[in-house]
Parts: C-alpha cells; sequence; structure tokens
C-alpha cells in the first residue's frame, strides 16, 4: 500500500468532514418504493429523494417481466455486443423504445452515462461546432469533452435562447452544429425551451440533442416526456435516455434516433464497442414497466397530483421551491453543510430526502431537492409538509 498516497486520501475526507461536507451513503434493506427500510433510520422511511417517479421500481409486472427475462435468458452477454451477441429480449427493448420515442431506431447502453459519453465523440467531426447548455447533465458535459479537440465546444447561458442564436449565427461556416439540452434540467427541475430550440436549429441547420431522463414518465399526457408535452415529435433529431429512473429504475441507458445513427454508433461509439450491454433482467423489466405505462395512465394522474400537492403545500409554508412542472422541487437553502444537516434532520423525522451542494450545484446554492413519485399517497406527503416546517422553522428558513 502506498502511504503517502493513503494519508493524502485521509486528509482530503477529513477536510470534508470539518466542513460538514462528507456525503454518507445510505443503506436500503427492501425494494425502492415510496416506503423503504433504511438501516441509518433504524427502520421504515418515506422516500422524497428518488427518480422512481412512477413507483415502477417495484412494480409487480416490473419485477415478474424481469424475472421471466432471467430465467429466459441468464445473468448476462458475457462481453460486449458486437463480440458475443445481442440477445433477442435486448432487440425487443429497443424496438419498443424506439415505438416510445416515435424514432426510427434505438441502441442500449449500460446507462444514459455512457449513452451521454459515448455519443458525441462519435457523431461530432473536425470542424464541427456542439453547443451545450451551462445546466446540462454532467454525462453530457463529460461526454463534450471526449470529443476531438478540433470540434468547437461551446456552452450557451443556461436556457438563453438568444446567447445560443449568437452562437449559431457565429457557426454557420461550420459542416456541422450539433445543440445538446437536458429536457428537463436535474438540479433546477426545470423544462428546456423545446419550441425554441426547434426553431433555431431549423433555423441554423443544427442537430438537435435532448437528454430526457428526467422527462420520460413525467411529461407529456402519456409520458412520452418533452416531446410529448409540447406536441414536437419528430422534431428533435437524437433523444437520450434512461432506464433507471421512471422506467423502473434498473442501470440502463439508450439512444434513439435514425437507423443510420444507431448503425454508426454500433461501429464507433466506445461505451458500447467496450462496455457489456444491460443484463437481461433489466431488458425485460423495462419492457415491464413500458407496458405498466401504458396499461396505466393513471399513474401519471397522481405523479401530477402529487407534484401540486407538494408544490403548494411547500409554497403555503413559505418555503419558495424553484418554479417548474417536473417531478423535481428544489428548495435553495445555501450553504452545502445546511442542505445537509437539513437532510439528516429530516431523516431523524422518517423521510429521505437528499441535500446537494458544491460540486453537484454551485457554490453557496445548496439545495434539498424534493422528488415527487406516483407511489406516494396524499397522506405521505401532508405529513412530508408538517415535517418540513419543523425543520425550516429550526434553521431559519421559515
Ligand atoms: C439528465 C441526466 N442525464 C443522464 C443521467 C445518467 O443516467 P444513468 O443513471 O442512466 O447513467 C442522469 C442521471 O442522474 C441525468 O439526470
Amino acid at each position: 500500500m502506498n502511504t503517502s498516497f493513503q494519508t493524502q486520501l485521509a486528509s482530503q475526507i477529513k477536510a470534508h468532514k470539518g466542513a460538514g461536507t462528507l456525503k454518507e451513503l445510505r443503506h436500503l434493506d427492501a425494494p425502492m418504493s415510496a416506503h423503504t427500510q433504511m438501516r441509518e433510520a433504524g427502520g421504515e422511511v418515506v422516500v422524497l429523494s428518488s427518480n422512481n417517479y412512477l413507483g415502477l421500481a417495484n412494480h409487480p409486472h416490473v419485477v415478474s417481466s424481469a424475472k421471466s427475462a432471467l430465467e429466459k435468458y441468464g445473468n448476462g452477454t458475457a462481453s460486449v455486443r458486437f463480440i458475443c451477441g445481442t440477445m433477442t429480449i435486448h432487440e425487443e427493448l429497443e424496438d419498443k423504445l424506439a415505438a416510445f420515442h416515435a424514432t426510427e431506431s434505438c441502441i442500449t447502453y449500460p446507462s444514459c452515462w455512457s449513452a451521454n459519453t459515448g455519443l458525441f465523440a462519435t457523431i461530432c467531426k473536425p470542424g464541427d461546432v456542439l453547443l451545450s447548455d451551462e445546466l446540462n447533465h454532467a454525462s453530457i458535459i463529460d461526454g463534450c469533452r471526449l470529443v476531438s479537440k478540433a470540434v468547437k465546444r461551446d456552452v450557451y447561458k443556461h436556457s438563453d435562447m438568444m446567447d445560443l442564436e449568437a452562437k449559431l449565427k457565429a457557426s454557420m461556416d461550420a459542416p456541422n452544429r450539433f445543440v445538446v439540452t437536458d429536457g428537463v434540467f436535474s438540479m433546477e427541475g426545470d423544462i428546456a425551451n423545446l419550441p425554441e430550440l426547434v426553431r433555431l436549429c431549423k433555423a441554423y441547420n443544427a442537430v438537435l440533442i435532448v437528454d430526457d431522463c428526467h422527462g420520460v414518465g413525467v411529461l407529456g399526457k402519456t409520458g412520452k416526456g418533452i416531446i410529448e408535452h409540447f406536441g414536437l415529435e419528430g422534431q428533435v433529431d437524437i433523444i437520450t435516455g434512461t432506464v433507471g429512473k421512471a422506467l423502473g429504475g434498473a442501470a440502463g441507458g439508450y439512444i434513439c434516433g435514425s437507423k443510420e445513427l444507431t448503425q454508426l454508433l454500433v461501429q464507433n461509439s466506445r461505451p458500447h464497442l467496450f462496455s457489456n450491454a444491460i443484463s437481461p433482467a433489466t431488458a425485460g423489466g423495462t419492457i415491464g414497466a413500458l407496458e405498466a405505462l401504458e396499461k396505466e395512465p393513471e399513474l401519471m394522474d397522481k405523479l401530477h397530483d402529487n407534484v401540486k400537492q407538494m408544490r403548494d403545500g411547500l409554497n403555503a409554508l413559505g418555503f419558495k421551491p424553484l418554479d417548474g412542472e417536473s417531478a423535481i422541487i428544489p428548495i435553495i437553502v445555501g450553504e452545502t453543510s445546511l442542505a445537509i444537516e437539513m437532510a439528516d434532520d429530516m431523516l431523524k423525522k422518517g423521510f429521505f430526502v437528499t441535500g446537494f451542494g458544491f460540486p453537484v450545484v454551485p457554490e453557496g446554492a445548496a439545495r434539498l431537492r424534493i422528488q415527487m413519485s406516483a407511489a406516494l399517497s396524499t397522506l405521505d406527503i401532508s405529513h412530508a409538509l408538517d415535517a418540513l416546517s419543523v425543520i425550516g422553522k429550526k434553521h431559519g428558513l421559515l
């Protein structure tokens, strides 16, 4: 063991502890649901911090679809797909996801992180321009960093369509312009201005890429995400997404677009070439989640009712959550240590909510990020509001 390196690691951890910013993992001993069992809480907690938007992570149809796939296909492909093959269950899921997003084709990845990090380096060529919203998810930021040095990368101010237009105008000499945005911004909960993004990309002949990880199962009448929300079917070139949030909660991601796009990704996208396929159980479970969403549209209604109850309740108490229509409801508290302390206090009262601080969000803009799920009951939410009221008063926010 290299002792000087170990000493450096220990001093970094000590610094986090000293600043009150050390993140500690919580341990669950039951499925992800509205209520789960948490070791640190000594028993049951109400979950206000998961992306289990539709409550499908432990839905009986999702679990039985995952089990059937596991029994039929075993645990995995035992290598990357181009070496060991694609199972019928992967193909079935990709067809279903392509149909869901009304695109020609879909290709799955071990996560949306790897989808985003495998996309841009494959499609952007020397001389092209890649424009990214400043609040895009870390996986998009890292994916953009992996493009060739001969691709010009630039960041436009968050949802600032004038800034984007100026950058598009300035790049008309480039062979291609790519614009990438989150559909729902994960730390703010706000929705991208898709109508204007579509208009600008048409006007300046740019390729539009939307990561709809937090929009699927949340936005649109039937949960198809931001594109359905704005009625802009067929207007977005490339959609990236996850199966790890509303669509059942397992690890897996995907890219939807044209047949040529997914074919090219199979040739050159490094996470696809060099990383294993999603597990058959995940593929089966996600198919089950898509079926559940189709058969139980009332899940969307319940999620929206829960978002409204939480937002109205927070505003009535005097919290000022960031505005938005998504299932992400952030309350800005300021310092990272305060966000962590408030989350700890909530846990003592039996509510699991996460405090986010620097470097996940900018310094001084730490927050409690409350997330709604269709699995939560009206009573769960009113009890959570009671607890938030006590904690908010204790810390001088109310
Ligand atoms: C907007 C966005 N994109 C990508 C990801 C990564 O998804 P995955 O968990 O499938 O890697 C996340 C996850 O938090 C996300 O919020």
